[in-house]
């Protein structure tokens, strides 16, 4: 792989102990991989925040490098936290694990990131263009960074954003490089999708399928960002989907022809069973949405849903600090709040440590959540229709 001199330096150690190691992780990562040189990148997002996934080990290291004086050179956001960084007492959280989760972010925060956590970083004030190279780790934002928008980025884990972070570069392989972006499968949806949950469910059926290549979807319905941003993430998660197009609708699906691929058709079947799959609780302890973090427009909806109602049981709404505070200035989370239902930011019902504050079985809108919740965080789980949902907390 090429590297400038200045690069050449910075592996020689000229520039300290932190670049000289976070160097060295991008060039073997890109000697792995076959890159050409570095490219710079001009936005990143970190993931491995919560104290749930990184413990001790995580947050010793972080605290050892910002000591050191590493600094980002890219605006660089955080996937959630473990917790609510302010209400964490109201959601149950343990003090012990509060503690360190404080320690994490007070870590990420010396070395320059914006201690933003959040998995919907484009919703948040960290939008990338078309075509610009990045380097994020979240899989649900690389799925959408790539699909929606059109930015290029690999799919990265938290050791190789933040050393892209502080390098400001990212070896040129996979997605930056345009003949990777072509579509691997055509997916032909005939089944009538309704809302985000159905979006989800297509999504969770389809990454399955095609596990870590790019599908390119003829016969969906106009979907809204809310919908792209459920579909993305149900397929990064039940498979490794980091780039989908969708026929009219995503920025590069012109610049493709699906005629000639593997065709794959998806029925109301299919969908039905998917819902059927990702059924394993009968009753919710919790409901919880936002996964991916909620949008001003779904939080818009659930508080409609709620005006006038109480809920019988705990109802979670994640979604990013700045989001919460917009809907704070519009009423929205005092309307949420008022029917006993809680708005809670920097995290989800993943990251946090939800299985220690008691729920067994967790009610979710979306199919990441509803395949992740049984593994990470030893949940059954009840895969519904927001209203659906929404009813269920009612009863
Ligand atoms: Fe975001 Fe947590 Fe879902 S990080 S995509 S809300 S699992």
């Amino acid at each position: 792989m090429y590297l400038t001199k200045e690069e050449e330096k910075i592996l020689a150690g000229e520039k300290g102990e932190v670049m000289e190691r976070m160097f060295r992780l991008l060039v073997r990562l890109g000697d792995i991989y076959g890159a050409d040189r570095m490219i710079p990148v001009r936005s990143v997002q970190v993931a491995g925040v919560s104290y749930k996934s990184i413990e001790d080990p995580g947050m010793e290291f972080l605290e050892d490098i910002a000591k050191k004086g590493a600094k980002v050179q890219a605006i660089t956001f955080l996937n959630p936290a473990g917790m609510d960084m302010e209400d964490w007492k109201k959601m149950g959280i343990p003090p012990e694990f509060a503690k360190k989760q404080i320690r994490i972010m007070n870590a990420f925060a010396e070395m320059g990131i914006v201690t933003s956590a959040t998995c919907t970083p484009y919703l948040a004030g960290n939008l990338p263009r078309f075509g610009e190279h990045i380097a994020w780790s979240e899989s649900s934002a690389v799925s959408f960074a790539n699909s929606v928008i059109g930015a290029r980025t690999n799919r990265e884990g938290g050791p190789s954003a933040l050393a892209a972070a502080l390098c400001g570069v990212t070896p040129r392989y996979g997605l930056h490089v345009p003949e990777n972006r072509r579509p691997d499968f055509h997916i032909h949806v005939t089944a009538e999708l309704k809302g985000s949950s159905d979006f989800g469910a297509l999504g969770y059926h389809v990454g399955k399928i095609v596990k870590n290549k790019a599908p390119y979807f003829t016969g969906l319905p106009e979907a809204d960002t809310d919908h792209l941003k459920a579909l993305g993430a149900a397929m990064a998660a039940s498979g490794a989907v980091a780039l989908y197009h969708v026929e009219d609708q995503t920025p590069e699906a012109r610049l493709h022809d699906p005629k000639g691929l593997e065709k794959v058709e998806v029925s109301v079947k299919d969908i039905a069973a998917t819902y059927e799959k990702l059924n394993t609780g009968k009753k919710a302890d919790i409901v919880i949405f936002g996964c991916p973090h909620a949008s001003l427009r779904e939080i818009t909806e659930i508080a409609a849903k709620l005006k006038g109602k109480k809920v019988k049981r705990p109802l979670w709404v994640c979604t990013s600090r700045m989001v919460k505070e917009c809907a704070s200035r519009m009423g929205l989370v005092k309307a949420i709040e008022g029917a006993g239902a809680t708005v809670v930011a920097d995290t989800c019902m993943v990251v946090s440590p939800i299985e220690d504050i008691g729920y067994k079985t967790t009610g979710t809108s979306s199919g990441k959540a509803a395949n992740y919740l049984p593994g990470f965080c030893k949940q059954s789980v009840m895969f519904r229709s927001v209203d659906d949902l929404i009813r269920e907390v009612l009863q």
